[in-house]
């Protein structure tokens, strides 16, 4: 394929999407790979560019709430209250699946995952197709998420026709994944949007799916979001340095920070202990640190609390050893 074109041009990127090619685009949480829903050939080129196992499902996003009922066949009125509090955003909705969304889309599930983005570019590019389209991260499968378009250009060049630069992605973590069962929201991915902003716009019952390390569900395979870079991930990063002195090591620091001479690049999260800042923050800093030939990665565990939860899940994964 001929070189990949990085641009802020809507309308190119439209005329690609409808030639059934598939782009990176921006959305708030990271970037995706996105192919129309209808064209078998993007699909498939979706899992085969990004080596996904045919058996994880994709992702739908819609330009407005009105579209959910083209692709599902049933939305609980819990769902509507979701989309109404929290689209656009990074909440993906797990709904009974319309029959005229591909069974490649869903892996041949009965449910279907819908998803309004919240990024100006990427309404404005599902605007202009009036159409959904399918989108994983746009991330080899297992790799650190795009958070930039040169992180897309990186993993893809030569792979794609096209990525549509929408800047760095402001929220910067997956969005959280809901499903519906009866009166209780089932949350399947941790990520920006949290249970207690789920709960303070319904009356139901959040329950969190866990899975255990043998159990791989989509959504929540052990290893993900990794490094090529061992990453090791404690409350107490200062007795990890101490542990592994002698090696090449690279912080990433949140709150807490200390210098020794084993630490050969250090990146703060946010300057303003704000989690939120942290996680628009994490995976541009993972990238950088992942180029610098180190030995290993440390990160320090976040608070257990709001976007703390989703941080600290994102980065068990990516230091999960086999
Ligand atoms: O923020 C996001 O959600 C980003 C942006 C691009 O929208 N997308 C994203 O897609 O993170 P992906 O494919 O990397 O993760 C989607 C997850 C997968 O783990 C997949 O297994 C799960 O959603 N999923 C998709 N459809 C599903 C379904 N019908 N049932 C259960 N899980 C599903
Ligand atoms: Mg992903």
């Amino acid at each position: 394929m001929r070189k990949t074109t990085v641009t802020t041009d809507i309308s190119e990127a439209a005329t690609q999407l409808l030639e059934g090619g598939i782009i990176g685009f921006p959305t708030e949480t990271v970037y995706g790979l996105a192919g129309i829903i209808d064209s078998e050939t993007a699909i498939s080129t979706i899992f085969r560019v990004k080596g996904r196992p045919s058996d994880n499902p994709l992702i739908v996003h819609i330009a407005h709430p009105s579209q959910l009922d083209d692709v599902a066949a049933e939305v609980p009125e819990l769902a509507w209250q979701l989309s109404s509090a929290l689209w656009p955003g990074p909440l993906t909705m797990l709904l009974k699946k319309r029959s005229s969304i591909p069974d490649a889309i869903t892996a041949g599930r009965e449910t279907v995952a819908v998803r309004m983005p919240a990024h100006p570019a990427a309404l404005a590019l599902l605007s202009a197709i009036g159409q959904p389209v399918a989108a994983p991260s746009a991330n080899p499968f297992g790799c650190i998420s795009p958070s930039q378009a040169q992180h897309v250009l990186k993993y893809f060049d030569g792979k794609i026709p096209l990525i549509l630069d929408g800047g760095p992605c402001q929220v910067g973590i997956e969005s959280t994944i809901v499903g519906f069962d009866g009166p209780n929201i089932i949350i399947y991915r941790h990520g920006s949007v949290t249970a207690a902003q789920i709960a303070a716009v319904t009356d139901a019952r959040c329950i969190y799916k866990q899975s255990g390390p043998k159990v791989v569900a989509p959504g929540m395979f052990p290893r993900h979001y990794a490094p090529v870079t061992p990453l090791l991930f404690s409350n107490n990063i200062q007795e990890l340095a101490q542990l592994h002195s002698g090696k090449k090591i690279g912080l990433l620091h949140y709150g807490e920070h200390f210098s020794s001479n084993d630490i050969v690049a250090s990146y703060s999260l946010s300057s303003s202990d704000s989690m939120e800042e942290a996680a628009a923050n994490l995976y541009s800093a993972l990238h950088k640190l992942d180029n610098y030939g180190l030995d290993l990665i440390l990160v320090k565990e976040f608070p257990m609390e709001g976007i703390g939860i989703a941080l600290n899940d994102k980065l068990k994964r990516a230091s999960y050893q086999q």
